[in-house]
């Protein structure tokens, strides 16, 4: 595919989309612009990408932003519940603040469990997300950060193990 113009990652989402596995189906939750779920088509096979939002407006907004070539597909719904039935490998969550993504990842436990790869950037209160990781037995994290407009952001990939 034609890499869509204009779109470009800051080094905060560049940071996150080098952190993910070339790994479909994906969903990036809460896409809000559509810039990371547009890059993660560009990596896998058409129709491979879901990008949600929790609310009809937001999804239309979103649907409206994203370049119709890359075959990215909306859906709209709270956190993890739009990825029921999809197939999905992978999920994305980020933008969001760490206590928010792990009441997401706690409120659908069991589908969250079923991926074989979550990647996490909160943009605040991480310790909140550490302590959800720290939990888990059954996952290996990796973790890196970067600076980006003065503010380090930290990003989590979880492979089960
Ligand atoms: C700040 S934007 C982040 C956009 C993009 N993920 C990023 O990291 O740049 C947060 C988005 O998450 C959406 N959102 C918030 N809570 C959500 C939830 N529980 N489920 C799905 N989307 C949610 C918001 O509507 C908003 O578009």
């Amino acid at each position: 595919m034609t890499p869509s113009p204009g779109v470009r990652l800051g080094p905060r989402l560049r940071a996150l989309l080098d952190l993910c596995p070339v790994q479909g189906p994906v969903a990036d939750i809460g896409s809000g612009h559509g810039r990371l779920a547009q890059e993660l088509a560009l990596r896998l096979p058409p129709g491979q990408v879901f990008a949600t939002e929790a609310k009809p407006g937001p999804a239309a907004e979103l649907r409206r932003l994203l370049d119709p070539r890359s075959a990215v597909q909306v859906l709209h719904g709270p956190g993890l519940g739009p990825l029921r039935q999809l197939g999905c490998r992978g999920a994305v969550i980020a933008g969001m603040g760490g206590r928010t993504i792990a009441r997401i990842l706690e409120s659908e436990r069991e589908l969250a469990l079923s991926l074989e790869w979550i990647c996490l950037q909160p943009m605040q209160r991480e310790e909140c997300l550490t302590d959800w990781l720290d939990q888990q037995r059954s996952w290996t994290v990796r973790r890196t950060s970067v600076v980006d407009r003065g503010h380090r952001y930290h990003s989590f990939l979880m492979v089960r193990q």
